[in-house]
């Protein structure tokens, strides 16, 4: 039963993005197709590579590919220009050339991180994602976007370097932290409520199927319920992958609509920023975000607020927290807010839903409403 591919297609790039269980078997088959028949560059994580990479670069050794791997430290640090330099080392001093390909085998640390030196090495060598977070595999492997971190700034330092092939493998999802599950939800919900309302209903339809922590464990299932979930899971991770290739089809340079992905990330970049990276997972943090800024859809007039307790009630469906952790000083929030990196001309762009399955952007959200906002948003069940 194959699905037909969603497929990315922009004036430069286009390629397909697969979902499903089985995939990584499939790769080297996958790469003769795409004739990429150079050597192969394996980048994976601390977590993922011992659990998955073994077994890949068998395959592409079996199949003939030269085939080399490079393991960095698992979580958001190595996304640095350090680890980048010691990645230029290893491919220089092994004699990468321009009709290589380089695999991205992990969450989206390792996707941006693979596919800023892919994309700088020589200029630009074939990249191929293949997504191990959920995350990964609704957002961040798929669209070009790669980059690393400077001490000052999150993904500031980066380039477009479209993947030429996503492979995204739901059998690893098996192994998967729930918390880290969850925060790939976020993600996913985000995209129902900005383009797609069917995906939202969907999710809500499959969460109690979904509870995160059993994701986690196929412990105790039947052969037939894993199997069965595994193709549910297929079914929704693509729909949600489908509202992204969407966006970037029709505006690949985030010249218009592609801002909308960004909804709930202007609150939740700066919940990442006053947590200090790494308290709140990047899910999480949109998760509130996205409460956030229904809410303030919703104090002016955009939205009714039967649609803001849907929202929350879908996001806490998948665990995920919708107030601001107790310690946040709200007035440092609201300054490193008004600060977001999508200031266009001094104010900030607020991506707000109109509607279920729409979403718009306003810069001329008041002040004093975002301040109002955040007051009341603070957890206070603590304590
Ligand atoms: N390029 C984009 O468009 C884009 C979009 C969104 C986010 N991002 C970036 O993505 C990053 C976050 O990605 P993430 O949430 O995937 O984080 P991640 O890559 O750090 O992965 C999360 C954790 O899960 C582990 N892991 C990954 N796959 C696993 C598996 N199958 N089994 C067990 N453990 C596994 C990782 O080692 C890590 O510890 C951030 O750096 C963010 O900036 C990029
Ligand atoms: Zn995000």
């Amino acid at each position: 039963m194959d699905i037909p591919p969603l497929s990315v297609t922009t004036p430069t790039a286009s390629y397909h993005i697969l979902v499903g269980p089985g995939l990584l078997a499939r790769l080297p088959a996958q790469l003769a197709a795409l004739d990429l028949r150079g050597a192969v560059w394996l980048i994976s994580d601390t977590n993922v590579y011992p659990r998955y990479g073994g077994a890949l670069m068998a395959q592409l050794r079996a199949a003939g590919y030269p085939t080399q791997c490079q393991i960095v430290p698992a979580g958001e640090t190595s996304k640095n220009l350090t680890i980048v330099s010691r990645l230029y080392d290893w491919l220089i001093s092994g004699g990468i050339e321009r009709r290589d390909t380089l695999l991205a085998l992990g969450g989206g640390v390792v996707g941006d991180l693979a596919g800023f030196v892919a994309g700088t090495i020589l200029r630009g060598v074939a990249l191929v994602q293949l997504p191990t977070t959920l995350l990964a595999m609704v957002d961040s492997a798929i669209g070009g976007k790669t980059g690393v971190n400077h001490p000052l700034s999150k993904n500031l330092i980066g380039t477009f370097h479209h993947p030429r092939l996503v492979l995204s493998d739901t059998d690893t999802l098996a192994s998967l932290p729930p918390r880290e599950l969850r925060s790939g939800w976020a993600e996913a919900i985000k995209h129902g409520v900005i383009r797609d309302a069917g995906l939202f209903e969907q999710l809500e339809g499959v969460s109690t199927e979904f509870d995160s922590s059993r994701f986690a464990s196929f412990d105790g299932m039947t052969t037939q319920s894993v199997a069965r979930r595994t193709q549910t899971i297929g079914a929704v991770i693509r729909r949600a992958a489908a509202v992204k290739v969407a966006l970037i089809n029709a505006d690949e340079h985030e010249a218009g609509d592609r801002i909308l992905l960004n909804y709930g990330h202007t609150i939740g970049h700066a919940l990442e920023v006053v947590t200090g990276y790494g308290t709140l997972l990047h899910g999480e943090a949109v998760a509130i975000g996205m409460h956030l800024a229904a809410q303030i859809a919703a104090r002016l007039d955009m939205i009714d607020t039967a649609l803001v307790e849907r929202q929350r009630l879908l996001l806490h469906a998948y665990g995920l927290p919708t107030s601001i952790p107790p310690t946040v000083e709200p007035a440092r929030l609201l300054t490193v807010t008004l600060h977001d990196k999508k200031v266009h001309a001094g104010r900030v762009r607020w991506v707000l839903p109109t509607a279920l399955g729409v979403a718009t952007t306003r810069a001329d959200v008041p002040e004093a409403l975002v301040r109002t906002i955040i007051a009341s948003s603070i957890d206070r069940s603590a304590g």
